[in-house]
């Protein structure tokens, strides 16, 4: 019989976060099931201390340890739940690895995930960030979110308002201490026509020799060019983009634009606002394959901050701090990281 968990007690979690950096957590709760949670929670006493999710940890940085009790939660079953005409729901527990997930709906001749092949993480986390890629955010593809409420203490089942998704941010971002992920139900289309539209994605399909492509042609594209321009978390420490795409008003934009005529700008969530290229602020600012110690920015994409070796959280966080106080002084922008700092306030 399998247990209805494993506790840990000063676990290590080098291993489990992308940037490869040391970290230990007084705790390390691994269940099988979403479901035994509570009462894994319960019987081991851990339910008062503060929570924080593992999923693939590549959405993390350790500036120092984790508080409390870090859970993993492993259940990974995915199925098609629900079949109707062109569409089918399915449903993905937690612990599923992403780019399989995407893989295998593709198998199924399911259309709708393919531009985000290759994102590295959980199928848990992915919601929590809103995870997107070449025009497409998993939030448009989600019909629900299956949670554990810790406040309520209590399983919910959150519809796509709910979950109030926004660029790399969810009610779930919002309050980590209160959900804990534990399915997401994905609606997908058999027939469906790849959205293209993103730069880069057209052209890596003619250079492949393809007119026609399908939703899994689409993904090797995307595959093609992240392993081109993003650093593979399993070769160089990584947690992909480290700062989001800043959000400016549109007058500020224009001003911008003015004076920098290359610098990429693109809509915003209003009308009023425009969203900017980090990686283009961060590169004119001239910090591409900058490196300090182990810690550096990396030399394919100015958004990606790397470990070489033995960087720790502080210094990787210090350094991007420094990144964003020079984008500060010479553009008068913003920038904030997109994963979850831990241990220390941005
Ligand atoms: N650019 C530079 N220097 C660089 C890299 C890019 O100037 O070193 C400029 C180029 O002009 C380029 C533009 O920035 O055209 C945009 O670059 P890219 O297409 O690589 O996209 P991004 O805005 O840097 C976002 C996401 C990525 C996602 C890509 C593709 C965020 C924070 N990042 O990056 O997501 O894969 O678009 O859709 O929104 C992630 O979130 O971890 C992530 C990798």
């Amino acid at each position: 019989m399998t247990a209805l968990f494993r506790l840990q007690r000063d676990a290590d979690l080098s291993t489990r976060n992308t940037f490869g950096v040391a970290a230990r957590a007084p705790w390390l709760l691994e269940v099988n099931d979403a479901g035994t949670l509570a009462e894994a929670l319960d019987l081991t006493q851990l339910h008062e201390l503060p929570v924080l999710m593992l999923g693939g940890g590549s959405n993390l940085l350790f500036a120092g340890d984790a508080p409390g009790v870090a859970v993993a939660i492993r259940a990974h079953e995915v199925a098609i739940v629900d079949e109707r005409g062109d569409h089918a729901t399915v449903r993905a527990q937690a612990g599923a690895d992403w780019h399989r997930l995407v893989m295998w709906s593709l198998d199924q001749g399911l259309c709708g995930l393919e531009n985000l092949a290759l994102i590295p993480g959980s199928v848990g986390a992915a919601p929590i960030q809103n995870i997107g890629a070449y025009g497409v955010e998993v939030g448009e593809r989600i019909v629900a979110v299956e949670a554990w409420d810790r406040t309520a203490r209590q399983p919910v089942r959150l519809d796509r308002a709910a979950c109030a998704f926004g660029y790399r941010d969810s009610a779930f971002k919002r309050e980590p201490e209160r959900w804990i992920v534990t399915a997401v139900e994905l609606e997908l289309a058999r027939h469906a026509a790849p959205r293209l539209d993103y730069a880069g994605i057209g052209e890596e399909l003619a250079a492949m020799g393809i007119s026609a492509p399908s939703a899994r042609d689409a993904a090797e594209a995307v595959i093609r060019i992240r392993r081109r321009k993003l650093p593979d978390p399993a070769v160089i420490g990584n947690a992909g983009s480290f700062f989001k795409n800043p959000i400016v008003p549109a007058a500020q934009a224009q001003a911008l634009r003015d004076a920098h005529p290359r610098l990429p700008v693109f809509p915003g969530d209003s009308d009023h606002t425009r969203k900017l290229s980090a990686a283009w602020l961060i590169d004119a600012c001239g910090w591409k394959g900058a490196r300090e110690g182990d810690a550096g920015v990396s030399a394919a994409h100015a958004l990606v901050l790397v470990n070489h070796g033995n960087a720790s959280g502080l210094q990787l966080l210090d350094l991007a701090r420094r990144i964003a106080a020079s984008v500060r002084e010479r553009f008068g922008v913003a920038l904030e990281p997109e994963p979850r700092v831990i241990g220390a306030d941005w």
